[in-house]
């Protein structure tokens, strides 16, 4: 008996022991940073008593630098496996406290193990990154345990849930596990994540730039978009990854978790009968449009500060999960540019590969014309958006309200990009170009001929007039087809849950192939 007493103490002791990580100093110094350590936030992550950690016990191999003096049970990163609202979820969180988190070879191991598991069982994985890269002592052992990981990223991109919240220094070719995952949360006191820090940046091309204008939250939520949400600090971007997989399916075979709603089907949205303006010019809050049609008026902005002339994210229509994407006239009155189709497709791509429905609310005056775009390769750019939709096989409904202009007609879920609903406000303009363009491009001979401003203004006026009345309503496209039904705003709500509730066995394929080869 007492032997195994001593045995069973000898267990909790090793426990105890690994749960220190780098010790308490360490501890205390990454507190004292308003940083939480990593099994702090994984006890935040995971349902209360759910999470069950993996290989406490490694610790490194390696020798030289004196580090077979210095070892640490778990080794610098915790592995396990968890609930979140009841469901599995695999997680590795990078421990600061041993090594400054640095990966090593036994470490990638642990991670790696984590993601296969994961992906036998088709559950989420969530990395929480909080490291000084590779660790130095271990060479191109480190560099190789990062790529194991890569390559499991790759694999189980489109499979499983990928995400990666940045909560502590990311730097060098560790910011290519994050950027390989579905989303990067990153918290806005002590993150960052660049290729290289600024101290190199200075040596080789003389530059002088702070960590955080090279690498820090707001610029990436902002400026590069590799981050797709900023959270103030830790705690914010733990709960956040929860609210995001409350969205999600675990895996691309299941459909993402109907939840029960209190919402009315039937709540009219008698605000939307007014909101779009006499002037079809001036702009109006798409954000308050869908805030009115979605369930509790909650609406998940993913990458809010970027692109901001395009709106995605998730929201749920009678319980549903859906992808929402919606031009955004407040900004750069909606047009399409490099940085809004690129944001925009790869949202697509992603409610996609998870069977997350898209609703699409249009009102887009075309793409952004310009040097500035075409040497940027806006028409690549602008083509991810187009092929995005093209290719989506989930339920696509679509609804116009106001302009629909050219090729950005085409691009935002148009009928014959396999759109499954496709409805119109009567304050629709669906047409090649807007009327101002349109009378200058067709009469601009006519105009030239005539003598006086006055006659011109007048023959300007007319012209506008008559193809206005041709083009800029939904019934010259409802006339063929291309727009399903003509609704009325307020009851946008109610439709888009039948649409949604008529499609939920949709099934569509694309033809087989190794994959498609997206204009990159
Ligand atoms: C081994 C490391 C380490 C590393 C930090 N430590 N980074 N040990 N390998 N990469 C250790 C430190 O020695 C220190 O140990 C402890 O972690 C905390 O580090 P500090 O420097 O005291 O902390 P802080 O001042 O907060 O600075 C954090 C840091 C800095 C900015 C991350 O440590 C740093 O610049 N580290 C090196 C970053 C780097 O260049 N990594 C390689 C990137 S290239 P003690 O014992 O004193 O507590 C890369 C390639 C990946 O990662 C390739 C993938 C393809």
């Amino acid at each position: 008996m007492e032997k195994n007493q001593a045995k069973i103490k000898e267990l909790i002791d090793k426990r105890a022991e690994a749960r220190l990580g780098g010790g308490e100093k360490r501890i205390n110094a990454q507190h004292n940073k308003g940083k939480m350590t990593a099994r702090e936030r994984i006890e935040l992550l995971m349902d209360e008593g759910s999470f069950e950690e993996f290989d406490m016990f490694v610790t490194h191999r390696t020798k030289s630098f004196g580090l077979d003096k210095q070892k640490y049970l778990s080794d610098g990163v915790v592995t396990g496996r968890g609930t979140v609202d009841g469901r599995i979820v695999f997680v590795f969180a990078q421990d600061f406290t041993v090594f400054g988190g640095s990966l090593s070879e036994t470490y990638a191991q642990k991670i790696c193990k984590v993601m296969d598991q994961a992906m036998k069982v088709g559950a989420p994985v969530i990395g929480l990154n909080d490291s000084g890269g590779a660790r130095i002592q271990e060479g191109v052992r480190s560099l190789a345990g990062y790529a194991e990981i890569f390559q499991r990223n790759i694999m189980a991109s489109g499979v499983i849930p990928q995400i990666s919240g940045i909560f502590g220094p990311c730097a060098g070719g560790a910011v290519y596990s994050p950027a390989l995952t579905d989303f990067i949360i990153m918290s806005e006191e002590n993150s960052y994540m660049f290729v290289t820090g600024p101290k190199v940046v200075q040596t080789v091309t003389g530059e002088v730039i702070s960590t955080d204008d090279l690498g820090g939250a707001n610029m990436h939520a902002t400026k590069s978009g590799v981050a797709h949400f900023m959270s103030q600090d830790d705690e914010e971007g733990i709960l956040l990854t929860r609210k995001i997989l409350s969205y999600l399916p675990s895996n691309n075979l299941e459909d993402p978790p109907i939840l029960e709603s209190h919402d009315p089907i039937e709540r009219l949205g008698d605000t939307l009968n007014e909101i779009i303006p006499e002037d079809v010019n001036k702009p109006y809050s798409m954000h308050d449009v869908i805030h009115e049609v979605v369930d509790n008026n909650e609406f998940l902005e993913v990458h809010r500060n970027y692109a901001q002339n395009i709106i995605v994210g998730f929201a749920r229509f009678n319980g549903r999960p859906v992808g929402m994407v919606a031009n955004n006239p407040s900004h750069l009155a909606g047009v399409l540019d490099i940085e809004a189709s690129r944001k925009a497709a790869r949202f697509v791509r992603f409610c996609d590969c998870f069977n997350i429905p898209l609703v699409t609310m249009v009102d887009v005056p075309g793409f952004l014309p310009g040097s500035n775009q075409e040497y940027g390769g806006i028409i690549v750019h602008g083509a991810k958006l187009l092929f995005a939709y093209g290719e989506a096989t989930v339920p696509k409904i679509t609804i116009t309200l106001r302009k629909s202009y050219g090729g950005a007609h085409d691009v935002m879920s148009c009928k014959q990009l396999r759109g499954d609903i496709n409805y119109a406000w009567p304050t629709a303009e669906i047409a090649v170009m807007g009327a101002k363009g349109a009378v200058e491009v067709l009469e601009g001979r006519n105009i030239s001929k005539l003598e006086s401003d006055e006659e011109k203004v007048k023959y300007v006026q007319e012209k506008e007039e008559e193809y206005t009345k041709k083009f800029a309503n939904p019934y010259e496209a409802a006339k063929f087809g291309y727009i399903d039904d003509i609704i009325e705003p307020r009851n946008t709500r109610f439709r888009v849950i039948r649409a949604l509730e008529a499609l939920a066995n949709k099934k569509d394929h694309n033809p087989p192939k190794k994959h498609s080869n997206i204009p990159l």
